[in-house]
């Protein structure tokens, strides 16, 4: 805060309960876990805007999260076993039911269960995520995005965690691209990667867009951009963009993914990237496309973070990556050095802000007003979304 009380950027690096940030992230459902990562009957521990919590799948198949601790003596409950939709407690087998009531005590004679409540949150399945709103009000409706929900292939990536806050993902600007993601460009050939970008911003009744163009031309030189031209941010923490499909196997096939990624802070040192992808491909095509998604990026995410510390520690480079490695995971990689390497906002030294990064411009102040206005109880934007797809307007932006 500076003198006057206002909310200054580092003011929203912590998501705890009770922070500016965590107050207001806390008003949305948010993702905590891809569905197909979460198998009934195995509880786990979650952690998500700096609190601990139980994720689990009752045996009939709807996602639970609930409190971290057993209301008992507050053993974690991810010890614990998943019975029908109850979860039972590991050290005294206390069971609660999927609403969070004591629905057993068995070692007491005069069982007291219910004046037993165990705290659950509500959740949601959609586009291959588990939602949970983790707010103490009531939930607000479920908002789905209407470009995840037209006909096609839907793939859930494998969720990203990285090691630092979620602004070193928020303030990723469109500038990057021909440098972070040189050295991909260079292995698949894909010259459109190089070009110098820039971008204007504008606020929207849903957060901001970004239109896209070359450096020094009044439009897309060439469809170097195509459906890139434009991007959206749905707030307060959702991208919404085109690219090339960047599936193996597919990369001269013409496509266009539309792709939403849900940053959520795990908490104020470490974030999840929810990544989800729609690709315009409907029956057997679109199964064949998801298998081979599924395929490839499931393997190489579990050595992609040990590839990206390794550059980091200068024992190799992105040029080092292997030819044959999926694109999709390259780009992580890429884009996982450059944010990881920057570390916190604070201690980070000055920033000199260029007139290229008004993307981070805009966002900061979008997050800053509502953030300030929700500290000093002040009306908010009552932020909506699009009504129809976002890929109908970059479709007719980029004439195709
Ligand atoms: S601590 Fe859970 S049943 Fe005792
Ligand atoms: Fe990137």
């Amino acid at each position: 805060m500076d003198g006057n009380g206002h909310l200054e950027f580092a003011d929203l690096e912590g998501v705890g309960p009770g922070t500016p940030a965590g107050l207001y992230f806390r008003r949305f459902w948010q993702p905590v876990i891809r569905a197909r990562d979460l198998p009934p009957g195995r509880p786990k521990p979650l952690e998500m805007l700096g609190e601990k919590f139980t994720i689990y799948r009752g045996e009939g198949g709807v996602a639970h999260v609930v409190a971290y601790r057993c209301p008992h003596r507050g053993t974690p409950l991810s010890l614990g076993w998943v019975e029908g939709d109850t979860l039972r407690c590991r050290y005294h087998g206390w069971r609660f039911d999927g609403d969070g009531r004591c629905v057993e005590q068995p070692n007491e004679d005069r069982p007291f269960c219910a004046r037993v409540t165990l705290r659950r949150y509500p959740t949601r399945e959609y586009a291959g995520l588990v939602f949970a709103y983790l707010g103490d009000d009531a939930p607000p409706p479920f908002r789905n995005l209407p470009d995840l929900d037209l006909p096609g292939a839907i793939v859930a990536d494998p969720v990203e965690i990285l090691p630092c806050n979620y602004w070193n993902k928020f303030d990723n600007d469109h500038g990057h691209i021909p440098w972070v993601h040189r050295a991909t460009g260079l292995r698949k050939g894909r010259k459109d990667i190089f070009v110098l970008r820039q971008e204007t911003m504008t606020e929207t009744p849903f957060g901001m867009q970004s239109t896209r163009f070359v450096k020094g031309a009044a439009g897309d030189v060439g469809g170097a951009l195509g459906m890139g031209q434009l991007s959206y941010f749905i707030m307060p923490n959702i991208r919404l963009f085109f690219v090339r499909t960047r599936a193996k196997g597919y990369e001269d096939s013409g496509l266009w993914d539309s792709k939403a990624v849900w940053v959520v802070p795990i908490n104020d040192h470490k974030f999840a990237a929810f990544d989800v992808t729609y690709t315009p491909l409907e029956g057997k095509d679109a199964e064949a496309f998801v298998e081979s998604r599924y395929r490839q990026q499931e393997a190489e995410a579990e050595t992609r973070w040990d590839l990206a510390h390794k550059i980091m520690a200068g024992e190799m480079t992105l040029e080092d990556l292997p030819d044959d490695m999926g694109a999709y995971t390259s780009f992580a990689i890429e884009d996982y050095v450059t944010q990881v390497g920057m570390g916190p906002l604070k201690g980070r030294g000055k920033e000199n802000l260029a007139a290229t990064d008004v993307k981070l411009a805009l966002l900061r102040r979008l997050w800053l007003r509502e953030v300030g206005a929700l500290t000093a109880g002040k009306a908010l934007k009552d932020w909506t979304l699009p009504s129809e797809p976002l890929v109908y307007r970059a479709k007719a932006a980029a004439g195709v």
